[in-house]
């Protein structure tokens, strides 16, 4: 039977990899989590790399998903040791045991790891990352790879998908100020209307991941650097404006035409995905589709 385990389930990208590694029966996917461990989760820090040892060497898994991380910039800004520590430290340990096991790695990482300046870019583009995030980011790709020839990266951008929280994507994040916006005399959300993002859908995402795993059980493993986007190009005033409209909220939205985040973000990171479309791997659902679904199963409620 193939084993996989997929670390970090809980997440918003864990557990729509999760729910597309479902149904198939005669794969078995063992899921961990780190505070939000449930019925069908088992608890795993994977800072501890005793606990990642003794954890692959029990589950013995033929493929393992890194869907852990710290992936919030602001909280990387401020404490670096974090960042690394699960960005970097984490994924060497859990490489290292794969390695030890003969099992494949995927890792994911981010279109942050390049500056923004000269998109579109290829997998194998120099990267210069502008904040710690990506800096964290960038050398857990390198840790992967030099402990694992059996490792591969998956660089992604901003994503969005079934929610628990509207603070768990930086899409759904807009949703309560859009919201604020429409109430009467209420002031204009202002929106970035400066960098452009290619929000890409976390189901559409566990689909690619679930076709990766595929070659890998074929004996075809994809090795090396990889990378997955979403192809309709938004600054947050669109992605703002198409959840106003999904919401049918009259909102007042106003454009910030120059970067005020405290931490730098890179301007357009358009990830080339062609290395996997020429294997035949992919799927893009419409961003207008795609948000009615995560709104019908998280309805707004002032
Ligand atoms: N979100 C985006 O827009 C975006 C864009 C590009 C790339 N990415 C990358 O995609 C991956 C998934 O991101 P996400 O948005 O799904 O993140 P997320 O929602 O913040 O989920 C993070 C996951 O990491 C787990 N985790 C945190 N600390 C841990 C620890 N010490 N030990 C083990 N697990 C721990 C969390 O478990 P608990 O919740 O149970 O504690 C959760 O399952 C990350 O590599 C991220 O860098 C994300």
């Amino acid at each position: 039977m193939f084993s996989v385990a997929l670390l970090g389930a809980s997440g918003l990208l864990g557990r729509a990899i999760a729910d597309a590694l479902a149904d198939r029966a005669e794969w078995r996917v063992v899921r961990t989590a780190h505070r939000r461990v449930g019925d069908t989760s088992v608890q795993l820090d994977i800072r501890d790399a005793a606990a990642v040892h003794a954890f692959i060497g029990h589950t013995e898994p033929d493929a393992i998903v890194i869907a852990a991380a710290e992936r919030r910039p602001d909280v990387c800004e401020r404490d670096p040791a974090l960042a690394r520590a699960l960005n970097v430290d984490a994924v060497r340990s859990v490489a290292a045991a794969a390695r030890r096991r003969g099992a494949w790695v995927l890792s994911i990482s981010t279109d942050y790891v390049f500056d923004g300046t000269h998109p579109p870019y290829h997998c194998d583009d120099p990267p210069a990352p502008l904040n710690a995030y990506g800096r964290s980011k960038l050398e857990g790709e390198r840790a992967l790879l030099e402990t694992t020839e059996l490792g591969c990266v998956l660089r992604l951008p901003l994503l969005f998908g079934p929610i628990v929280d509207w603070q768990e994507s930086a899409v759904t994040s807009l949703v309560p100020a859009i919201a604020a916006s429409a109430l009467p005399d209420a002031k204009a959300a202002v929106m970035d209307a400066w960098a452009t993002r290619y929000p890409t859908f976390t189901p559409d995402v566990a689909f690619v991941i679930r076709q990766m795993l595929e070659h890998h059980a074929r004996g075809d493993a994809i090795c090396g650097i990889a990378q997955w986007s979403g192809a309709e190009p938004m600054t947050k005033l669109d992605i703002a404006s198409r959840l106003a409209e999904a919401l049918q909220l009259d909102a007042r939205l106003t454009p910030q035409h120059t970067p005020v985040d405290a931490t730098p973000r890179p301007r357009d990171c358009h990830l080339d995905s062609s290395r996997l479309e020429a294997l035949g791997i992919g799927r893009r659902t419409p961003f207008n589709e795609a948000i009615r679904q995560v709104l019908g199963a998280f309805p707004w409620r002032p």
